[in-house]
C-alpha cells in the first residue's frame, strides 16, 4: 500500500493536532516524511514526541532556509503550513510550484499582495490548496447551517455576530507575534477569518464591501498606565520575574513540558519569546473592532470583536423573512499549549458562567423554541476530529454541507479582514475587489472553490 506523504512547515503549538492523528489513527494510509521550522529545538521536541508518545519514528527536520531541500528530498504529496500567518504564502507558493498540494492553517495569508500571489500560483500549477477552517466542522455550527438551509425563518437578510475573546485566550495574542500587524494582519485577519468564514458559509454568500473601525484601548503600556495599572508594565516578560507572580496576566513558561521544550528551549535559535508583557510598548494591532459587511446577495453583517472580555464566546443572530434565529456559544476558554488532542480541554475559570451552546428559533407570530444540539466536548468543539478524518481518511464523497474550503473561499474570508484594515487606515468603505478578484460572475460562496 503506497502511503500519502505529508510534510509540515511550522512546528509550534498547532501542528501537533494534525500530526498526531496522521501518524496514529490514520497511519495506515499516511506518512509524515519531514518537518521544517525556524527552530531546531522545537523540531527536536516534535521528534521526541513522535518516538516517545506516538510510537512513530523521528523524521528529517529541516531549518526554514532548507524548505526547498525538504520538498526535493522527501517528495511530499501534500504540505501542511502551520507557521506564523504572514509567512504562509511563501510556503504555499513554493510547495505548489514544487508539485505538492497544500493544506494551510487559517488565515490563508495576511494581505492583498500575498493573497494574489497564492491565487496566481494555484492558477499556474493547477495544484490544490485547502484552508483548515475547523470552525465549520464543529457539529453545533453545522447545525446552524442546516437550520438556515432548511428555510425555517425564510430568507436571511442580516446577521449580527458579536465575538468575545477573554483575558486568558484573548490576552495570549498580545503576548506573542500576533500583536504586530506585520505578523498577523491584525486579529481581524488572524482570528476573525474564522468568524467571517462562518458567516460566508452559513449564508452561502460572497462579501462585496466593508467599513470598519478599530482601536487599541486595553492592552499596551499607555492604556495600562492611563487606568492606574502602571505596576503591570514594569517587566518585559513574565517567566522568571518574581514581581510578576501576582499579575493576573502572568504566564509561566516553565509550567509544562510543552511550554519548556517548544518555547523556552526555542528562544535562542528563533528569537521567539512567547510570554511578553501584554502591557508593553510596540503593540500595533487593535483590541476592539467593529465593522459592517455588505454581501453580493444584499445581505448585511454587523460584526464586533472585543479582546479583553471577562468571558469568551459568541452571540449570533440571523434576521429572516419569517423570523429570527439566535445562536449562543459560550463554552469556556482555552490557550494554545501544544497538547495532544486527547489532553485538550476547555478551561473553566472559577466563578465564570459557561452557558454552553444553544440555538433558538423565533418564528414570526409564534412561540420560540430551542433546537437540540449535538453534545460534544473534544478539541475545538469536536471540529478537529472531523476535520482530520476529512484530511487523512479514505476518499469520500463531497461533503454534503460544503465544509471543504479551497483557496477562493479562503480568500473570501481573509478579504473581509484585509479590507477592514484598509478601511480603518483610510476611513472609507473598501470594496473586496480592491483586495482580490473573486469570480466576478458568482453570487454564492459555493460557486467558489
Ligand atoms: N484553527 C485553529 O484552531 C488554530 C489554532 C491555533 C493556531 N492556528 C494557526 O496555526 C498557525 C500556527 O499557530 P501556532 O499557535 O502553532 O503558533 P506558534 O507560535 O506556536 O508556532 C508558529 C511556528 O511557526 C514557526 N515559524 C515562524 N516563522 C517561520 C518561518 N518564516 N519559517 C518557518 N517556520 C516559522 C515558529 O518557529 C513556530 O514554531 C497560525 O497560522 C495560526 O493561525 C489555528
Amino acid at each position: 500500500m503506497v502511503k500519502k506523504r505529508h510534510a509540515f512547515v511550522g512546528t509550534g503549538g498547532r501542528a501537533l493536532s494534525f500530526i498526531e492523528p496522521l501518524v496514529t489513527t490514520y497511519g495506515e494510509h499516511n506518512a509524515l516524511v519531514g518537518i521544517c521550522d525556524l527552530s531546531p529545538a522545537r523540531m527536536a521536541y516534535y521528534n521526541e514526541l513522535l518516538v516517545r508518545d506516538m510510537a512513530y519514528h523521528a523524521v528529517p527536520a529541516y531549518t526554514a532556509d532548507r524548505f526547498d531541500d525538504m520538498l526535493r528530498e522527501q517528495k511530499p504529496d501534500e504540505v501542511f503550513v502551520c507557521t506564523k500567518d504572514a509567512t504562509h504564502h511563501e510556503y504555499i507558493v513554493r510547495a505548489l510550484h514544487a508539485g505538492c498540494d497544500v493544506v494551510t492553517e487559517k488565515p490563508m495569508t495576511t494581505d492583498a499582495a500575498k493573497c494574489r500571489a497564492i491565487m496566481e500560483a494555484v492558477e499556474a500549477t493547477g495544484k490544490r490548496v485547502r484552508v483548515a477552517f475547523n470552525y465549520r466542522w464543529a457539529p453545533f455550527r453545522t447545525k446552524v447551517k442546516e437550520l438556515i438551509a432548511s428555510g425555517v425563518v425564510g430568507k436571511i437578510h442580516s446577521v449580527n455576530l458579536e465575538y468575545l475573546l477573554d483575558t486568558n485566550h484573548g490576552a495570549d495574542y498580545f503576548r506573542r507575534w500576533h500583536a504586530q500587524i506585520e505578523n498577523s494582519g491584525t486579529l481581524l485577519v488572524h482570528k476573525s477569518t474564522h468568524h467571517f468564514d462562518l458567516v460566508n458559509w452559513w449564508l452561502d454568500a460572497i462579501p462585496e464591501q466593508v467599513f470598519a473601525y478599530g482601536d487599541l484601548v486595553f492592552y499596551g503600556k499607555d492604556n495600562a498606565i492611563k487606568r492606574g495599572d502602571e505596576k503591570l508594565t514594569r517587566y518585559p516578560r513574565y517567566t522568571g520575574v518574581p514581581e510578576a507572580k501576582d499579575d493576573p496576566f502572568f504566564l509561566d513558561l516553565t509550567e509544562s513540558e510543552s511550554f519548556r521544550k517548544l518555547y523556552l528551549a526555542g528562544e535562542a535559535d528563533s528569537g521567539y519569546v512567547r510570554d511578553q508583557n501584554v502591557f508593553r510598548d510596540g503593540i500595533t494591532i487593535p483590541d476592539q473592532m467593529s465593522l459592517n459587511v455588505r454581501y453580493r446577495t444584499g445581505q448585511l453583517l454587523t460584526y464586533s470583536l472585543v479582546c479583553y472580555s471577562p468571558r469568551e464566546g459568541m452571540r449570533v443572530t440571523f434576521n429572516g423573512d419569517r423570523g429570527r434565529i439566535e445562536y449562543h456559544e459560550f463554552i469556556g476558554t482555552h490557550m494554545n499549549r501544544a497538547v495532544s488532542a486527547k489532553e485538550w480541554k476547555i478551561e473553566e475559570k472559577p466563578g465564570a458562567e459557561a452557558e454552553g451552546e444553544w440555538i433558538r428559533v423565533f418564528p414570526h407570530f409564534n412561540s420560540s423554541y430551542e433546537v437540540p444540539m449535538p453534545e460534544i466536548r473534544a478539541a475545538h468543539g469536536g471540529a478537529d476530529e472531523i476535520l482530520n478524518a476529512h484530511f487523512y481518511g479514505e476518499a469520500q464523497a463531497p461533503d454534503v454541507w460544503g465544509r471543504t474550503a479551497g483557496h477562493e473561499q479562503g480568500a473570501a474570508s481573509i478579504s473581509i479582514g484585509i479590507a477592514a484594515v484598509m478601511s480603518m487606515q483610510a476611513n472609507r468603505p473598501v470594496n473586496i475587489s480592491e483586495v482580490v478578484s473573486l469570480k466576478p460572475s458568482a453570487t454564492w460562496l459555493a460557486e467558489l472553490v
